[in-house]
């Protein structure tokens, strides 16, 4: 069957996901909300109805479900809409620009009981999702810590936009965020970070660097460093050959250290001792871990689909989204009150 999806925002990733519903064959685009001129042309070229209000659009062309890839603010606006109508929507990351605001987004889905699934694509990645498999099935012993990067240098056009230069539109809402979101997902809830930023490559109000630790509630400790100035290919982006717009260089980003064994992701190597009662002066045998073929953002989509035909439960719902957003708002303020900030202190404001 398929099924009739609009979308709302068709800028950078929404153009994506118009191309992604039109090569997939369960899914048909119907609509295009978006103010700008530029979509408006874009709609005409897909042949698709297009509508500068996105409750007009919706009311009219009655979709089965919605993308909303709307910049950060109007993610709550545009969710409740869709709830309220009782359409199922697949909401772009962060799923809000607050705290607060995605908890207007929590209570009218789960009142409702209407699914929203947040744009984390990584956890649709075959790479996080095996990482996920051999730290929880204990591959690894005990998971003791956890250490990765997320490195890549954006060019000055980039920053001509005035939003990231300023505060939330830097490295940490807008990567790291992912980055929090695939430790969640794989190590478990954060309790409290510590980080540092710093903006000196660029001198804009916002960072370019920063350095954090983690603890788990599991008591598993990490680190991560982000900056967005750094030329590396060091960052699941390059490494993991899933994400839209950018090249694949092979390698690791993130890895995590066990009592027994260690694993790198994304190339996937686990490395353990030949022999039980092995220790740091015998060698590590390295396994190579392989994947299945499939692709993040194509993922994301058949589940999408699944979750309308109701098969499915969203694999991260507002609910989730709001953790893995004030997670990534407590490495923030950690920064910027020079202290060490409980999740907790911010999601439950
Ligand atoms: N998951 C990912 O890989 C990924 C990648 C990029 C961006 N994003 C997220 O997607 C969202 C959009 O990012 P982007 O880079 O595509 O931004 P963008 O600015 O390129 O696109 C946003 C679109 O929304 C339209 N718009 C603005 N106000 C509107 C309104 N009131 N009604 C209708 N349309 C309106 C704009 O005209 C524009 O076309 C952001 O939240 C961003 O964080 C996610």
């Amino acid at each position: 069957m398929t099924r009739r999806l609009a979308l709302l925002g068709a800028g950078l990733i929404g153009r994506e996901h118009a191309a992604l519903v039109a090569a997939h064959p369960g899914a048909e685009l119907v609509g295009i909300a978006d103010t700008s001129p530029a979509a408006r042309e874009h709609a005409s070229a897909l042949g698709v109805p297009f509508c500068a209000d996105y409750a007009s659009m919706l009311d009219q062309v009655r979709p089965d479900g919605a993308i909303v890839a709307l910049p950060n603010h109007l993610h709550v606006p545009a969710g409740l809409a869709c709830v309220e109508r009782g359409i199922p929507c697949l909401v772009e990351k962060p799923v809000a620009e607050s705290v607060e605001a995605a908890q207007r987004l929590v209570a009218a889905s789960e009142r409702r009981g209407v699914p929203v699934l947040v744009g984390h694509h990584r956890r649709h990645s075959p790479d996080i999702s095996e990482a996920r498999r051999i730290v929880r099935d204990g591959l690894l012993g005990d998971l003791v810590a956890v250490n990765g990067m997320c490195w890549f240098d954006k060019p000055d056009a980039y920053f001509e936009a005035e939003w990231r230069r300023g505060e939330g539109g830097g490295p940490l809402l807008i990567n790291l965020i992912h980055d929090v979101d695939t430790l969640r997902f794989i190590c478990g809830e954060i309790d409290s970070v510590c980080a540092f930023t710093a903006n000196a490559v660029r001198g804009f109000p916002v960072e370019d660097t920063a350095g954090l630790a983690i603890r788990f509630e599991s008591g598993v400790l990490g680190t991560f460093s982000v900056s967005d100035a750094v030329a590396s290919p060091w960052s699941w982006e390059f490494t993991s050959a899933q994400a839209l717009y950018f090249p694949h260089q092979p390698g690791a980003y993130l890895f995590f250290g066990g009592r027994t064994g260690s694993l790198s992701v994304s190339d996937m190597y686990l490395w353990r001792h030949a022999d039980t009662g092995g220790h740091w002066q015998d060698p590590l045998i390295r396994e190579h871990r392989p994947l299945d073929r499939s692709r993040a953002y194509v993922n994301q989509l058949e589940h999408f689909l699944a979750v309308i035909a109701g098969t499915a439960t969203p694999a991260i719902t507002a609910r989730d989204g709001m953790l893995t957003l004030a997670a990534t708002l407590a490495v923030a303020a950690s920064a910027r009150d020079h202290r060490t900030v409980s999740v907790r202190e911010i999601a439950a404001p």
